[in-house]
């Protein structure tokens, strides 16, 4: 049998066919736009995930049995606000989860009914991503938008929803809106009634590996694909991520380079950090996990390299980042292009070089932005060691996963053995394998990424190289805190 994974990204929707034994059959990858309404702002059409999500499968799909097809699932960019009215018509261009529009109402959250609060009903605190301060921000700017919505939703349950006529939800996506009840796995009425939202407007909940439905008759046509494929609700794309990448179970990590970057810490039992440095949110895999996410890592060199400096050539423009020059370089780079989540919660954070003198070359630039955007993911990595974490290795994904020299700094820069694997598809895969379990090919999660996640190479750090990055990293962590008053006073 076949099974579907939808990665609805941020740049394109990424779709993979995997066969039950984890052969990736085919990959297919269709873009759409992405609008900055106001320096800031970030939003998308989900009717052009919709259009190119289906477009995609009928792709994929083309050239096999299209009977054998049985299950489809997501990975989906998260805490995207999308609003549907009483006809299930999209209310307004989603939100994104890099939205830095809603600082006053994450003022309001945090300070007003306070963290503490958050914390004790959702087991988060308010950051400007996440979706209820979206929320609160559509009622205080846009009422009559907000009048109308019958149904609030996320990116990839928007897509659920079109293929299986269900609102539905998951857990671990769930657990970004600020308006979920994370370790009992339910909406939180308190944060609902502060939202000034009804139960009715939610979507219903499901585990990640849960089925929802079947494709609809009208759907099914479209596709090209039976009627009984099963829609299971998929996970955001983290979760899927960590599925895709084994990181299930307790104490296993992953880091994610796609637009945004993350550290994804598995774990059996609920858990929060007395300062809610990382999120506490609920896993695909029945569990749940701490996460960490910075908001430009892989999109930080795509600036770089096709904004600035005008090439595609990633590899070639890293080639003389020899590794005598890891550790060595005089330059840095704060990657806070569009403000900063974990673990400064700053929307004003702006992206910096500093350190040039007459001598430095595009080549330092260059190492120094890929040098930043790990010093970053060490910023979390350093409040999940806060906490007793010990991580000795790491799984890595995403597009910036491509990069030999990227994978060299980060296992320096952390100090961890990083395990690369057979497929780098994080979301994609973790969404088949979701749809896998669904139809019963799997008995659970942990049982699927045993069988199906293969390890092929370990990127070992170098004592060498690691000492002086940790020499680096010091003088690193001082650069933000001397910026922070600059920062809103530059816009
Ligand atoms: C996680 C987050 C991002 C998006 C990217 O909290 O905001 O990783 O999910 O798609």
């Amino acid at each position: 049998m076949y099974y579907v994974g939808v990665d609805l990204g941020t740049s394109a929707v990424k779709l993979l066919l995997m066969e039950a034994d984890g052969t990736i059959v085919n990959i297919v990858s269709k873009e759409y736009p992405l609008s900055f309404p106001h320096p800031g702002w970030s939003e998308q059409q989900p009717e052009d995930w919709l259009r190119q999500s289906v477009a995609g499968i009928q792709e994929l799909v083309r050239d096999i049995d299209r009977s054998q097809v049985a299950g489809i699932s997501f990975g989906g960019q998260m805490h995207g606000l999308v609003v549907l009215d009483e006809q299930d018509e999209v209310i307004r261009p989603a939100i994104l989860w890099n939205d830095g529009r809603t600082h006053k109402e994450v003022d309001y959250l945090n300070g007003v009914i306070g963290k503490e609060k958050l914390s004790a009903l959702t087991a988060n605190i308010a950051f400007a991503g996440f979706t209820a301060p979206k929320l609160l921000w559509m009622r205080n700017n846009e009422p009559e938008n907000f009048a109308r919505i019958s149904k609030i939703m996320l990116p990839k349950d928007y897509l659920a929803y079109k293929l299986s006529g269900v609102h539905c939800t998951d857990v671990s996506d769930a657990s970004g809106m600020l308006l979920f009840d994370v370790e009992h796995k339910c909406w939180s009425r308190e944060m609902l009634e502060i939202c000034g939202l009804k139960e009715e407007q939610m979507a219903k909940i499901f585990e990640s590996y849960e089925a929802v439905g079947t494709l609809t008759p009208a759907m099914a046509r479209t596709l090209g694909l039976p009627e009984t494929v099963v829609v299971a609700a998929g996970a955001g794309d983290n979760a899927a991520a960590a599925v895709g990448t084994g990181t299930v179970g307790e104490g296993k990590c992953n880091i994610s380079l796609g637009t945004s970057g993350t550290i994804f810490i598995s774990s059996e039992k609920f858990g929060v950090d007395a300062f809610n440095g990382l999120h506490a949110f609920a896993h695909a895999d029945g569990h749940y996990h701490l996460m960490g996410c910075m908001l430009s890592a892989a999109s930080c060199n795509k600036w770089w390299m096709e904004d600035i400096i005008g090439t595609t050539e990633y590899a070639a423009n890293q080639a003389p980042i020899t590794d005598d020059k890891l550790g060595s370089n005089h330059v840095y780079f704060l990657p806070y292009l569009m403000g900063e989540r974990s673990p400064i919660n700053d929307t004003n954070a702006r992206g910096t070089f500093i350190g040039m003198t007459m001598d430095t070359s595009r080549a330092d630039m260059t190492q120094a932005m890929l040098e930043g955007v790990a010093f970053a993911i060490r910023d979390s990595f350093e409040v999940a060691r806060s906490l007793g974490i010990q991580i000795e290795r790491s799984k890595i994904c995403g597009g910036g996963a491509k990069s030999p020299l990227w994978k060299k700094i980060f296992a320096n820069v952390l100090n961890v053995k990083l395990d690369i694997l057979e497929s780098e598809q994080g979301p994609g895969m973790g969404g088949a394998m979701l749809a896998a379990v669904a139809c019963g090919e799997y008995a659970s999660v942990a049982e699927a990424c045993d069988k199906l996640v293969k390890v092929v190479d370990t990127v070992e750090p170098d004592p060498a190289i690691a000492q002086r990055y940790e020499e680096r990293y010091q003088q690193y962590k001082k650069i933000y805190p001397a910026l922070k008053a600059v920062f809103p006073q530059i816009q």
